[in-house]
């Protein structure tokens, strides 16, 4: 099979974002920041939190919901369910059942990946595999995230980053000239210190009643100025390599959507391409960095903004903790 003829495309999208608004001025009254910092250093100015009891299922639902009925597919023809988190409710059942449950999709598998703020491309590069073996006609890719339960709050140089969001994207197979071109997903886990979170630990015997305990390391930790480096660099060698790979070149290119960690990575990320700023998608401004809900999240809205239409070349591309890296190309 031709690697570059596509065997899935996108039929629908979907997003759901919490109700709640925290600004930067919010943050002002936490913790030893400003406006004037967070703007300049990472473009945000605000992000939304969901509310104390919110499940990631809560949040991840009704954009599953949104993606199928735009897709115009039913939950019963889901073939696949994919979840892509790195704060999932609980290590069991997955996140993806039980979302699949909600959804009445039936008998089909459904499982988590976790890849952090990769984790929709690495998602989307498993669900073309799928697709490439002749048998999945519909699958459901959700990216769901909320951070705000494992940032610290007392950590300036963390917690205005972040954001909670999710998005959901149904790929359905395809025999026309539109879908997923090729995916490229990659990881080093030699630097796997620079981002962490969620590490929960067992101090003492627990034949002796010993509970799990969260420690410091529960929080996200961040060696920013190292990874930001990386960041810049894996996400222009991936995006160069995929476009090589299939014989295209960034003048192919009608919209980059890059991960949505800090506006300076994404105009990095650009400028190192030779992109123009209209062709490289930021959203960050309102939602901060979402993980792995940053890619669909900004897709959902380029659609809704016209900014990209069928026929588009879409080149998506990731970096997160692990570390893990990787691209998507697709022709919308
Ligand atoms: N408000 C005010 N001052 C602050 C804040 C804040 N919120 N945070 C840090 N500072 C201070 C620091 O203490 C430091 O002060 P000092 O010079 O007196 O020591 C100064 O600002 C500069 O700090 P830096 O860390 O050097 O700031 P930098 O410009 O590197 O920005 C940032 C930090 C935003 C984290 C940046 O490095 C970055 O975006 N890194 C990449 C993040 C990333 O790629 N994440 C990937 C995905 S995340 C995931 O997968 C979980």
């Amino acid at each position: 099979m031709n690697k570059s003829v596509p065997a899935c495309r996108i039929t629908g999208v979907g997003a759901n974002l919490p109700e709640r608004v925290v600004t930067n001025l919010d943050l002002e009254g936490m913790v030893d920041t400003s406006d004037e910092w967070i703007v300049t250093r990472t473009g945000i100015s605000q992000r939304r939190i969901a509310d104390e009891g919110t499940t990631l299922y809560d949040l991840a639902l009704p954009a599953a919901r949104e993606a199928l009925d735009t897709a115009g597919v039913k939950a019963e023809e889901l073939d696949l369910i994919i979840c892509a988190t790195a704060t999932q409710d609980r290590y069991f059942p997955s996140t993806a059942c039980v979302i699949g449950h909600g959804l009445g999709s039936g008998d089909a598998p459904a499982f988590d990946i976790s890849a952090a703020c990769s984790g929709f491309i690495y998602g989307s590069s498993i669900i073309n595999q799928y697709f490439k073996g002749g048998v999945t006609k519909h699958a459901l890719l959700v990216a769901s995230e909320i951070y705000s339960r494992i940032v610290n709050w007392k950590d300036r140089s963390t917690c205005v980053l972040f954001g909670d969001a999710a998005a959901a994207v149904v790929f359905s197979a395809t025999d026309g000239p539109e879908g997923l071109i090729d995916t490229c997903i990659r990881s080093n886990g030699e630097y796997g210190s620079f981002l962490t979170g969620g590490a929960i630990t067992r101090t003492g015997d627990p034949l002796a009643g010993a509970l799990p305990s969260m420690g410091e390391d529960y929080f996200i930790g961040m060696k920013g100025n190292q990874t930001f480096k990386i960041a810049v660099k894996s996400m222009c060698d991936v995006a160069q390599r995929i476009l090589k790979d299939n014989g295209m070149s960034v003048a192919d290119v009608d919209m980059v959507i890059p991960h949505q960690a800090n506006i300076r990575i994404i105009s990095a990320v650009g400028k190192s391409l030779g992109l123009p700023e209209e062709k490289v998608y930021a959203n960050i401004q309102r939602y901060g960095n979402t993980s792995a809900a940053t890619i669909p999240l900004a897709l959902y809205e380029a659609q809704k903004e016209g900014r990209v239409k069928k026929g588009d070349v879409v080149l998506m591309v990731a970096f997160g903790g692990g570390l893990t890296w990787g691209a998507s190309l697709m022709r919308l």
